[in-house]
């Protein structure tokens, strides 16, 4: 049997009722056989500052070791004015410091996004995917999950009910097990 391949998704809002947060945990159910999808809450991570890049707080650190555990990784945006929201941002950057001990270099990587807009985050994930340019990370390209409408995909519990959005997220999620495969050990 082949060893698990080890998904960390992170998605980029603190809010409570926030269409990203349910996508992931979406995604959590949707994960194909042979791979493990866990998460991590960005509460917590302060405002970065270079000052202590060196020395970062424990929540940090913590993000840096399950980035490192991880055998790939799963973005999850919001969009905010046309790009990343500064949560996400805010996140990456610290785990890309002290220069050259950036805990993303060289990860697998799949991205996707919900607003209640029509075009689905399609704007920041595009900015994402040139952050990924700069951290050496490897992202599939396709399918592109961009969850437009997403009042009407999400129940108000915040389960994600829409069948085809369901099967996009399984498609991203299999062909992120297959790149991550396919690229090997780091
Ligand atoms: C500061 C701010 C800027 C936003 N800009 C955009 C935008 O450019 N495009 C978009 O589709 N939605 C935009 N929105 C709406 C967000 O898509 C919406 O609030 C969404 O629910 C945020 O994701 P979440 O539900 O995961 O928290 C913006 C919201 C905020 C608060």
């Amino acid at each position: 049997m082949k060893t698990p391949i080890r998904i960390l998704g992170i998605a980029g809002s603190l809010r409570r009722g926030s269409y990203n947060r349910a996508a992931l945990r979406a995604a959590t159910e949707l994960v194909p056989e042979g791979a493990i999808l866990e998460t991590f809450e960005l509460d917590g991570i302060p405002v970065f500052n270079q000052d202590e890049d060196r020395n970062p707080p424990a929540t940090v650190a913590e993000l840096k070791r399950r980035i490192r555990e991880a055998d790939a990784i799963l973005f999850v945006t919001p969009e905010y004015n046309y790009s990343v929201p500064g949560v996400l941002k805010n996140a990456i950057d610290w785990a890309s410091r002290p220069y050259g001990d950036s805990a993303w270099n060289g990860k697998p990587a799949a991205i996707m996004g919900a607003s209640p807009g029509t075009l689905g985050t399609a704007r920041a994930q595009y900015h994402l995917r040139q952050i990924l340019v700069f951290l050496n990370m490897l992202p599939i390209n396709q399918p592109e999950v961009m969850i437009g409408n997403a009042a009407a995909r999400f129940d108000h519990e915040g389960n994600l009910t829409d069948e085809t959005t369901k099967d996009f997220i399984r498609q991203l999620l299999q062909h992120l097990v297959e790149w991550t495969r396919r690229l090997g050990p780091p």
